[in-house]
């Protein structure tokens, strides 16, 4: 069987879905042949020699790499790539696999092309947090990755230093820094705030991430808030109705107007972001502060936020970056090649592809087969009935 990796086209978008290393592995431990687009792996440092060497054939063809293609690797394919992503569709092989980032959970019209292309799709944000998933898990490897940019953007933005100096001219008081939202990139943002000597607060509605916050040396922000149902039994957030939001907005003002930086990663999966800091919070803050809103892509914790954008409202630097990772190409290709390197072994068994309906982790993360959407979920979000 022959696997494929197209350069990625999604504009700005730098990092590859396999790394030379990772092709060994391939053909090794599953028996793939591995195809690489030329020049696919430069924006993230990797030459076409070096696949070379690790035992890949290097392609010109775009549409003959897909069209030869059983299985294509992607970081973000048709529906995480709405437009340029397009041109791909026609070369898919019929029955071909496709794993990528996909958005399937609201890209209705890539997800309904796909299945009629009669590509089986492996949507990589729909893996389960479980442990057996864990080292497939892309979404937290690039929340990590983004966490630790997040903090050291507002820093370089901001006018002032994070770490408590004290000089022969005197003492400079640590910044404030402030994570709203403590999953996996929030996670990684308190600990690089805390490793930048920043005194560092964090807030997040499921209570059980408190520990986690205060082992990284930050301090929970307490909120009389009702707390008891913010958790579902998967460990991620529930949405909080609109009057719930407004009570959040209103306890964190205070904490907010002090901030120094402001990291908001508040999300709750398959959801709208939900708005935390309004345009009055913005204008209580200090002069100079510096918000980086990594729910950008999703509407914003921020509503003064704008997708990709870095904006100055009120003195106050608002920094919409929705793609955070690619800045890190090398590592956040290493990351996710690793990741779909190791949901695809996941699959082999003998060196043959084995469906198993049954794994949690097929079961979650397959979209489309056999010319259908096969997801429950993604059918009940996208609106499908029984005729699509
Ligand atoms: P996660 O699900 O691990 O963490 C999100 C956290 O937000 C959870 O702990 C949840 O309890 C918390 N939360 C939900 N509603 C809240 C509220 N009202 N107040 C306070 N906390 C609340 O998600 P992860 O992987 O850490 O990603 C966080 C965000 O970062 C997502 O929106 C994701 O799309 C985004 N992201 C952005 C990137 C970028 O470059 N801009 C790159 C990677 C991820």
């Amino acid at each position: 069987m022959k696997v494929a990796v197209p350069t990625e086209t999604f504009p700005l978008e730098q990092p590859v879905a396999l790394t030379p290393s990772r092709v060994g592995v391939l053909r090794q431990k599953a028996g793939l042949e591995v195809e690489i687009q030329a020049g696919a792996g430069a924006g993230a440092g990797f030459s076409d020699a070096q696949y070379q060497q690790a035992g890949a054939a290097i392609v010109s063809d775009r549409a003959q790499l897909l069209g030869g293609a059983d299985i294509v690797l992607q970081v973000r394919t048709l529906g995480a790539n709405p437009v340029v992503g397009q041109a791909d569709l026609p070369h898919f092989k019929s029955g071909a696999l496709l794993i990528g980032f996909a958005e399937p959970l609201t890209e209705r019209a890539a997800t309904v092309a796909l299945a009629q292309r009669g590509v089986t799709l492996l949507a990589m944000e729909l893996l389960p947090r479980i442990s057996r998933a864990q080292n497939m898990d892309a979404l937290s490897s690039m929340a990590s990755l983004a966490g630790y940019k997040a903090v050291l953007l507002a820093a370089n933005h901001l006018a002032k230093v994070c770490p408590m100096m004290v000089t022969a001219a005197g003492t400079i008081t640590p910044a404030k820094v402030l994570v709203i939202g403590a999953g996996v990139a929030g996670l990684q943002a308190i600990a690089t705030a805390r490793r930048l000597g920043a005194a560092v607060s964090a807030y997040d509605v499921r209570p059980a991430v408190k520990e986690q916050i205060q082992s990284l040396g930050a301090k929970f922000v307490e909120l009389p808030l009702e707390t008891a149902a913010a958790e579902t039994q998967g460990g991620y957030a529930r949405e909080q109705s609109g009057e719930q939001q407004r009570r959040q907005r209103e306890l964190m003002a205070r904490v907010v107007a002090e901030s120094d930086i402001v990291i908001t990663t508040a999300a709750v999966p398959g959801q709208k972001a939900p708005v935390l800091i309004t345009g009055d919070m913005v204008r209580a803050m200090p002069p100079g502060a510096v918000i980086v809103d990594l729910a950008a892509g999703r509407g914003g914790n921020c509503e003064l936020t704008e997708a990709d954008q870095t904006v100055e409202v009120h003195g106050v630097t608002i920094i919409g970056a929705t793609n955070l990772p690619a800045a890190l190409a090398p590592q956040a290709s290493l990351l996710y090649a690793n990741n779909i390197t190791n949901l695809l072994l996941h699959l082999f068994k003998d060196k043959q592809l084995v469906w198993n309906p049954d794994d949690p982790i097929t079961r979650e993360t397959l979209v489309t087969r056999d010319g259908k959407v096969v997801h429950a979920a993604v059918r009940t979000a996208l609106g499908l009935t029984a005729n699509d």
